[in-house]
């Protein structure tokens, strides 16, 4: 059977909007590290999926998760060394003030609980997200995902920040300088809920701002608005369900590279390669405090598979070195990007660290147009070529590249070579 006839049984079931990557959507089949190959049999490298953080299929996860499973799997309310022992791994990548973990299965079911702990613990309604954030699916997650859902339709609990864009907006201006006007933007949200009789429960941000186009965070800006939050009585929310897990190469978690401990963190994607694995990490008297109120139990959430699978993630992790790997293939690929950006007019920024890059593609270098439609083509031209990335940013003229923890450098070379050759053929 043909992909366009699956095409079309699918819209049937799932509906016309249930969205698809690509103008040729692909029917991906079989994977294997960087690797996924399509129902025809093609070859394509994954330079986008995080979820698969250490690369597709990784034998030593699967070999956990079907141990574990032909053993036993049951639920979180039983005792499990494994369980314990994967929470105390976790736990020991994070800051000690960080001393308890609550198991979930999604990135939005972590962010939901992330909101119901700070709006309780703080007795306080008001979250400050961006205008371009995407957090998740839930009815609470939603208003705080700002890209899907309109003010209208947010609530009088949920100020946004406008997305920073240093590439644009920098004008001369020093990080501190520059970290200092960013920050008034949330001094002035806390300023507005306060006008509406409303107090602040916290502030959830995504430590990569990756829906938000990955600008280069001026340094000092996350514990400069992390403190304007506290001082207000709210806490720090840090999603680092696409930042964490060592993207960064330079450290486990986002909120470590820019310098801000949060009071909770939420988790998801790559922490279960695949398998539906998600948590919240926060300061233990948070924890304590909701969960004397509030019975926590979630019925998949950290059960005995998903800690396996979750403990494998983190021996591969180590054991394969792949933090180092992501700072050394990282350095080479935003080498590689600021030659083609020397060599193409059309790539106005390259940004990124460890293996998340952005590259900004404009009409216009000067005036830093942002191109839509070219940037669309690009990624269109880049999968027809056997690579796959896909684009983000208010302006969606960002090509975003963030493939699994173990791209090489041959793999870089690919990428990079058929970026050119895609962009020469514009
Ligand atoms: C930063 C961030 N947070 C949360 C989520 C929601 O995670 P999930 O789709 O697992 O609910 C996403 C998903 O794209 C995300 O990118």
């Amino acid at each position: 059977m043909d992909s366009s006839t699956l095409l079309e049984r699918r819209v049937r079931v799932l509906g016309r909007h249930s969205p698809l990557f690509y103008d040729r959507p692909l029917e991906i089949v079989r994977g294997e590290g960087v690797w996924l190959w399509d129902a025809q049999g093609e070859r394509y490298l994954d330079a986008y999926n995080n979820v698969p953080h250490v690369g597709h299929c990784h034998p030593r996860v699967v070999e956990a998760l079907t141990r574990q499973a032909r053993t036993l799997n049951t639920h979180t309310r039983y005792l499990h060394e494994t369980v314990v022992r994967y929470a105390e791994r976790l736990l020991a990548t994070f800051n000690a003030s960080l001393g308890n973990v609550l198991f979930c299965c999604t990135g939005t079911e972590a962010n939901e609980l992330a909101l119901r702990i700070a709006r309780e613990c703080t007795n306080a309604q008001g979250i400050i997200a961006t205008d371009f954030a995407y957090h998740g699916n839930s009815a609470a997650v939603a208003q705080i995902s700002s890209v899907f859902t309109p003010p209208e339709r947010r609530g009088r609990f949920v100020r946004t920040i406008p997305v920073i864009d240093p590439y644009r907006e920098r004008r001369g201006r020093d990080d501190e300088t520059l970290g200092a006007a960013y920050a008034s933007e949330v001094a002035r949200a806390i300023e507005a809920f306060h006008r509406d009789g409303v107090r602040v429960a916290g502030i959830l941000l995504c430590t990569a701002l990756s829906s938000e186009g990955l600008p280069q965070v001026p340094q000092g800006y996350f514990p400069r608005i992390a403190k304007l939050v506290r001082d207000a009585g709210g806490l720090f929310i840090a999603d680092e369900v696409q930042a964490g897990f060592g993207r960064f190469g330079s450290h486990m978690w986002g909120h470590q590279l820019h310098g801000a401990t949060p009071d909770i963190v939420t988790l998801g994607k790559p922490m279960g390669n695949g398998h539906p694995l998600a948590g919240v990490v926060a300061r233990a008297d948070l924890v304590e405090a909701f969960t004397s109120e509030n019975m926590y139990f979630n019925t998949f959430g950290g059960n005995p598979v998903s800690a396996s699978v979750g403990l494998a993630v983190l021996d591969v992790l180590r054991d394969e070195g792949l933090l180092e790997n992501a700072r050394r293939v990282g350095d080479y690929v935003i080498a590689g990007l600021r030659r083609l950006q020397d060599k193409h007019a059309l790539i106005g920024d390259v940004r990124g660290r460890g293996l998340f890059f952005a590259v900004e593609i404009v009409s216009e270098r000067t005036a830093k147009t942002a191109d839509a439609a070219v940037t669309k083509r690009i990624v269109n031209g880049m999968r027809e070529r056997g690579v796959l990335l896909s684009r983000i940013g208010p302006h969606d003229n960002i090509l975003k590249i963030r493939p699994p923890m173990t791209f090489s450098t041959e793999n870089a070379d690919l990428l990079l070579g058929t970026l050119d050759r895609v962009l020469t053929d514009l």
